[in-house]
């Protein structure tokens, strides 16, 4: 499995953690940065993500201060299904339910355990496909 990942300055240190975490895990990272505390804007890392994913990667991962940020941003590229995830059961959901390829976290409102916690929820998961995959089909019309 390969994961893109990236985040801006607020996220930056939540991102370096999950980066170790997946890795301890064997599972593919692919960071697109930030690489330091340095204040960016959280859409130029939301895009890179984003087309990591178009690109290939499985899912991608994307860290802000509350995630609303990266949220938007990502939701804005096509094909991609962004979800701000603050519990493990959300992310749950979000990849049962709504097929979502991008996982987003509040680096500022979530502990290291817990985000843990809820991209191994997020990864584990499948789409459950079924009514679920009309709905998907719903938003691909919007797009
Ligand atoms: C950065 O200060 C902060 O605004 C950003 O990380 C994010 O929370 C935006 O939605």
């Amino acid at each position: 499995m390969k994961v893109a990942i990236g985040s801006d300055h607020a996220g930056f240190e939540l991102k370096e953690y999950i980066k170790r975490y997946l890795k301890e895990k064997n599972i593919e990272v692919l960071d697109v940065g930030t690489h330091s505390e340095e204040s960016v804007d959280y859409p130029d890392f939301a895009k890179k993500v984003c087309e990591e994913v178009r690109n290939g990667a499985d899912f991608g991962i994307l860290i802000c201060g509350t995630g609303l940020g990266m949220s938007i941003a990502a939701n804005k590229c096509r094909r991609i299904r962004a979800a701000l995830c603050l519990y493990p059961d959300m992310a749950r959901l979000a990849r049962q339910h709504n097929n979502a390829n991008v996982l987003v976290m509040a680096g500022r409102l979530m502990g290291k355990e817990l985000a843990g916690w809820t991209v191994d929820a997020f990864l584990s998961a499948e789409f459950e496909g079924g009514r679920h995959e009309r709905r998907i089909k719903k938003l691909e019309e919007i797009e």
